[in-house]
C-alpha cells in the first residue's frame, strides 16, 4: 500500500473569477475536474489511498470525487478551518494515514500536471535511504518557484522559495516523498510552510533530502494561461491522462454540447456539457466550461469561458477569462489578460451544471 496526500487548500486567487465558486483543482480541465487527471495517474503509479488536505470550498471536492471508488482509489478528506499552509496541511492529515513510521508517503501539490514517473521516484527514494525526496524539474524562469540546488550526489543543499536570485534553474516540481516519521515531526495546530520552514529546517538538521530530477511534461496550472495550456495539452495528447473522457485530438466535445456544423474547433479546445458554439464561430486552444454559449461568427483563442457564460456574435477573445454566467455582448474585442466577472445581479443558482452533480 502506498498513500498520498494531496494539498488542495489554496484559494486559486490568480485564477479568479474562475475560482470564485470552484477551487482550482476542481476546475474542469479537458472535460473533467483537474484532480481526476492527477488521481488517475497516481492510481496507475500504485497509490491506493489518498487524503485530500482541503480548506477552501471543501464541499466541491466531496461532491466531485466522493469516496474515490469511481477512480479506483480510497479517498478521505480533512478540512482546515483556518488554512494551515502547505506544511500545516500535511501535518493535519496525519491521523488518517495508515503508513508505518518508515514508510514513504507521497505528497502532491494539487495544481500540477506532471508526466513524471512516480514509481521511479519511489524506487530512487528507497534505494537512496532518503528521509525526503523531491521531484525537481528545469524551468525557464525559476523565480516563480522553489529553487532547489543539489550537490553532485543529488543531495539537496538549500531550498529557496521564490527567490529573486535563483542559483539554479532546477525547481521544486511539487511532488515529494516523506517518510511518515518526517510528517510526525511537523508542528501541529499552527500554520507551517513546507517550502519556507520544513525544508530549510530538515536541511539544517542534517536530514537526507534528495532531488529526483526528471524532465517529463510538467506544468503548474496557477495562472489562466497555464490552465488553458494544460487543458489543451491533455486533449491534444501531449500528456497521457487515463481520465480523459474521449479520444485525443484537436478538440473534445462533451455529450450534450451543440456545435454548429461550420464552426471550427482546434488546438485542443474543450466544449463542455450543454455548451453551444454558433455558426461560423472559431474556437482555438480554449476551454468552454459547461453551459457556455459562443455566438455566431465569434472568434476565440487561448481563452476560458466560464460555466453558463455567454459570448455575443462576432466577438473576439484572445487570452481572455470570462467568469461563470458573465455576459459579453456582440462585436466586442477582449484581448490578452482581459477578465470579465459575473454579473452580480444574476442569481448563482439560475443555472445548474452537470459538474455540480455528484460523480461518485
Ligand atoms: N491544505 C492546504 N492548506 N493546501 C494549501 C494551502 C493551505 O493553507 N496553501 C496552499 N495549498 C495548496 C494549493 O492548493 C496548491 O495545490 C499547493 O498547496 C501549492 O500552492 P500554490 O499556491 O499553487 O503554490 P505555488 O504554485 O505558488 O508554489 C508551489 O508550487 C511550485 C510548483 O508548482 C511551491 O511548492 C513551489 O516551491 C513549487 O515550485
Ligand atoms: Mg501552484
Amino acid at each position: 500500500m502506498t498513500e498520498a496526500v494531496l494539498l488542495v487548500g489554496g484559494k486559486g486567487t490568480r485564477l479568479r473569477p474562475l475560482t470564485v465558486e470552484t477551487p482550482k483543482p476542481m476546475l474542469a480541465t479537458a472535460g473533467v475536474p483537474f484532480l481526476h487527471h492527477v488521481l488517475a495517474r497516481a492510481r496507475d503509479a500504485g497509490i491506493d489511498h489518498v487524503v485530500l488536505a482541503t480548506s477552501y470550498r471543501p464541499e466541491v471536492f466531496q461532491r466531485g470525487i466522493g469516496d474515490g471508488r469511481d477512480l479506483g482509489l480510497r479517498v478521505d478528506y480533512v478540512t482546515e478551518t483556518e488554512p494551515l499552509g502547505t506544511g500545516g496541511g500535511i501535518r493535519n492529515v496525519l491521523d488518517l494515514l495508515q503508513s508505518g513510521p518508515d514508510d514513504p508517503v507521497v505528497i502532491l501539490n494539487g495544481d500540477v500536471l506532471s508526466g513524471h514517473d512516480l514509481r521511479a521516484q519511489l524506487d530512487a527514494h528507497r534505494s537512496a535511504g532518503a528521509d525526503v525526496s523531491l521531484h525537481l524539474t528545469v524551468v525557464e524562469d525559476p523565480r516563480a518557484f522553489g529553487c532547489v540546488p543539489t550537490d553532485e550526489s543529488g543531495r539537496v543543499t538549500a531550498f529557496l522559495e521564490k527567490t529573486p536570485e535563483p542559483v539554479t534553474d532546477r525547481v521544486n516540481a511539487g511532488c515529494y516523498i516523506f517518510n511518515r516519521r518526517v510528517i510526525d515531526a511537523i508542528p501541529a495546530g499552527r500554520k507551517v510552510s513546507v517550502e519556507r520552514e520544513t525544508f530549510p529546517g530538515l536541511l539544517r538538521d542534517g536530514a537526507l533530502v534528495v532531488g529526483h530530477v526528471e524532465q517529463a511534461y510538467w506544468l503548474d496550472l496557477g495562472t489562466p494561461a497555464a490552465f488553458v495550456r494544460g487543458s489543451c495539452d491533455l486533449v491534444l495528447g501531449r500528456l497521457h491522462s487515463p481520465a480523459l473522457p474521449g479520444p485525443t485530438g484537436e478538440w473534445l466535445v462533451l455529450p450534450t454540447a451543440r456545435v454548429a456544423t461550420d464552426a471550427v474547433l482546434c488546438g485542443g479546445t474543450t466544449v463542455g456539457a450543454g455548451a453551444v458554439v454558433g455558426a461560423g464561430a472559431t474556437v482555438e486552444g480554449s476551454v468552454l466550461l459547461d453551459g457556455a454559449v459562443v455566438g455566431e461568427g465569434a472568434a476565440l483563442r487561448d481563452s476560458v469561458v466560464g460555466r453558463g457564460a455567454q459570448i455575443g456574435d462576432r466577438t473576439v477573445l484572445v487570452g481572455a477569462v470570462i467568469g461563470d454566467r458573465a455576459r459579453v455582448g456582440a462585436d466586442n474585442e477582449l484581448l490578452a489578460g482581459a477578465r470579465v466577472w459575473t454579473d452580480a445581479r444574476l442569481p448563482p443558482k439560475a443555472l445548474r451544471f452537470s459538474s455540480d452533480e455528484a460523480s461518485a
